[in-house]
């Protein structure tokens, strides 16, 4: 399908099975990078992204020196290579800013604005996870618990479904 045949604002997820679309918001299954080759140069005006950083966080040490207790999210093989760089063309062509989780992984360009997330985490656990930034401020670090059965909110704990998932509350807060 042709970027021409696309609605402007979102892509038609009848372009890829076991899309579903609501609200205004589209959920593609599918890889990354084919899914980005159908959007228009600027078609988002951010791309928040996580993508795999080739160290074996799916084998489920990561973020210890492995003496930490560390939850067993099932074996998986998805983080045995990162994106090549033609995933990171793509992805700054179709967007016009971008927030890069594990950017510390990639060898991108040098930006200013770096997000830090200290995590309070203890034990042999990392104590931030970094973010690499197209913006040009300063340097911003943001506190949320996330530290095994303890979190920021535990009124309202999410459900940890995945060794690198962030919390929806970074996405909740983003204007604060
Ligand atoms: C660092 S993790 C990010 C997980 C995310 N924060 C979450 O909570 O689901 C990277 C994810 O990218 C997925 N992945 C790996 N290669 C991919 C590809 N080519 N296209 C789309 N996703 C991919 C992996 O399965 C893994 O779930």
């Amino acid at each position: 399908m042709l970027i021409e045949e696309l609605n402007s604002h979102f892509a038609k997820p009848v372009l890829c099975a076991g899309a579903v679309s609501k609200d205004g918001i589209s959920l593609i299954h599918g890889d990354s990078l084919q899914a980005l080759k159908r959007y228009a140069d600027n078609h988002f005006d951010l791309a928040i992204v996580d993508p795999p950083y080739g160290i074996n966080a799916s084998k489920g040490t990561w973020g210890s020196s492995n003496k930490g207790k560390v939850t067993n999210y099932g074996k998986k093989d998805w983080d045995k290579q990162p994106p090549n760089e033609q995933y990171f063309v793509e992805l700054r062509r179709v967007s016009k800013n971008q927030i890069i989780w594990g950017g510390n992984y990639f060898g991108l360009p040098p930006s200013s604005c770096w997000l830090v997330w200290d995590k309070l985490n203890s034990g042999d656990f990392a104590d931030c996870e970094l973010a690499w930034t197209s913006f040009n401020t300063a340097v911003r670090k943001f506190t949320w618990r996330w530290n095994g059965m303890l979190q920021q909110n535990m009124k309202d704990k999410e459900i940890r479904i995945h060794p690198t998932q962030k919390p929806v509350a970074f996405e909740v807060n983003r204007e604060s």
